[in-house]
């Protein structure tokens, strides 16, 4: 922890400062790709499809440039986890599930050191919040989960069933679509739903020719 400049030994936290918030995202996602590269990728799908949705539903350019950002950066706090886990080749036990799950607020704690980064910590903090109050860590329910988080949340479901991984092949977008339709109102915000075939469509032509 960084102490406070005026008097150098008391407790308070300084604040980072940055030169701009394009040296730190840079930063953290080269520290992304060092980690993993399928991370990096999915880092960035999820960006550019929730500024994408964030847009079309005609949301503040200043929110919507934050949402990208927490887009990109939402799995940050994977960099705290132990690279042990992900290379665990036995069903995960319910420590490691306990383990994993802290991302989250180790994305906060990564980004909220930054003033210009505040509320990309908080989204990134609520991506794994559930409509139905059933997701962590807070258990936040229907609009108290931030807007951009509830956008997340919707644009990497998509991505990880859209996305081959070594223990699943890639699920259709017809698919895709149908699921995420049964799960509005309990996983996902239905006004987001709502447009999901929208979003669709704009998905396959945005990144599946990439
Ligand atoms: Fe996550
Ligand atoms: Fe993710």
């Amino acid at each position: 922890m960084n102490k406070c400049d005026t008097c150098g030994g008391c407790s308070q936290t300084k604040k980072k400062n940055l030169e701009g918030d394009k040296v730190t995202i840079d930063l953290l996602m080269d520290i992304l790709e060092n980690n993993n590269m399928s991370m990096k990728n999915h880092a960035n799908h999820v960006g550019i499809m929730s500024k994408w949705l964030a847009q079309y539903l005609g949301i503040d350019s200043n929110l919507c440039n934050t949402i990208e950002l927490a887009g990109r950066l939402h799995d940050i706090g994977m960099m705290k986890i132990s690279p042990s886990l992900f290379n665990k080749t036995d069903a995960l036990s319910a420590l490691d599930w306990k383990e994993l799950k802290k991302h989250s607020e180790y994305g906060f704690e990564i980004l909220n050191q930054y003033p210009e980064l505040n509320e990309a910590a908080q989204i990134v903090l609520e991506h794994h919040e559930r409509f139905d109050g059933t997701g962590y860590p807070s258990g936040l329910l229907g609009n108290e989960i931030h807007l951009g988080a509830r956008i997340i949340a919707l644009c990497e479901t998509i991505d990880h069933m859209s996305t081959d991984k070594p223990y699943k092949n890639a699920v259709s977008f017809k698919s895709i679509e149908e699921e995420i339709r049964q799960k509005s109102g309990t996983q996902f915000d239905p006004w987001l739903v709502m447009h999901i075939k929208e979003l669709m469509i704009v998905w396959q032509e945005t990144l599946v020719c990439e």
